[in-house]
């Protein structure tokens, strides 16, 4: 039995995408905003003992975007749906899984608990910025790895004399499986983000060797751009080559062609978790699309 995808605002060209490829149902569904800003959902589908997936990427405006999908969540139980799915490319509020300091909210173990005042029976997301968020639900989370779509683009360039660099510790993992599909070594910088300045970070050492060697820096997510920025400085000053990108989530597409468009970067590989509008899109930038790998996810 054909599925039913309700999207919301957030992402619907990604939402289109996967509902053609996994040939399921397009929900209608109406979303406005009240003058004073609040959110109103209608679903004009008959939802009952329907299986429900609702996909919505948690991304910039990330509250706006959170609560728009509780309110779907909400208008899908209240119509009996089978079962409540939710597709989640890109899952705000993830970096901040733990706290760094006393008086600091856990800010993705509370969307989790948010969530799951909902009967939802599985959440399927992309990279996730920590599996241990898998933990905070009761529910399966399928958390889908880029490394192989991401590294599989990049081997197209044919890129001899490589190192892969993680800009942080906590990405370690994460180099290393791109090191191993890619047959490099790995290097690691140690980075340091200032508690009282949100998107301030600053660059403590580089553990490896990058000398005249090309170089793909991997992480989970650009959010600034600042933390790629500041690589690409200390990675050039130790003599390294060329310089390439993955990233399995550009989430503030604006402020990262701003910043990166200019530095010394050949290619940025990405995916479409967050919509990158046209004017934000720039040369150096490929975008690869997660609509196949997700639609699978969902038959
Ligand atoms: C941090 O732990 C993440 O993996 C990213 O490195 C970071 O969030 C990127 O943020 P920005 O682009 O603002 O430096």
């Amino acid at each position: 039995m054909k599925k039913l995808i309700i999207a919301g605002r957030s992402n619907q060209p990604l939402a289109k995408k996967i509902c053609q490829l996994s040939q399921n149902k397009w929900a209608k569904i109406t979303i406005s905003n009240f003058f004073d800003g609040e959110i109103n959902v209608a679903i004009q589908d008959d939802l009952k003992n329907q299986d429900v997936f609702i996909i919505q990427s948690t991304c910039p405006p990330v509250n706006e975007n959170i609560m728009e999908l509780l309110m779907i969540c909400d208008a899908a139980k209240r119509s009996q749906a089978k079962s409540l799915n939710l597709v989640i490319p890109y899952f705000g509020y993830s970096r901040k899984e733990r706290m760094s300091q006393l008086g600091e909210p856990i800010s993705a173990k509370l969307i989790a608990n948010t969530l799951q005042i909902f009967p939802v029976n599985k959440i399927i997301t992309v990279d996730l910025h920590s599996p241990v968020i898998q933990g905070f639900f009761n529910i399966p989370v399928i958390n889908v790895s880029t490394t192989e779509l991401l590294a599989k683009e990049f081997k197209k360039l044919r890129v001899k004399n490589l190192v892969v660099i993680s800009p942080d510790i906590g990405g370690t993992k994460r180099a290393r499986n791109f090191a191993s599909l890619l047959d490099a070594p790995v290097a690691i910088i140690e980075k340091h983000r200032l508690a009282s300045k949100n998107d301030k970070i600053k660059l403590l050492n580089l553990i490896g060797e990058v000398k005249n060697k090309n170089i793909l820096i991997v992480d989970d997510l650009i959010s600034t751009g600042s933390t790629m920025a500041e690589a690409i400085r200390l990675l050039k000053n130790n003599g390294g080559k060329n310089i390439f990108i993955a990233v399995s989530h550009i989430v503030v597409p604006s402020e990262v062609k701003k910043t990166l468009e200019k530095m010394p970067v050949q290619k940025i590989f990405t995916t479409n978790s967050v919509p990158i509008a046209e004017e934000d899109q720039f040369s150096k930038l490929k975008i690869i699309s997660l609509a196949k790998t997700l639609a699978q996810e969902i038959d």
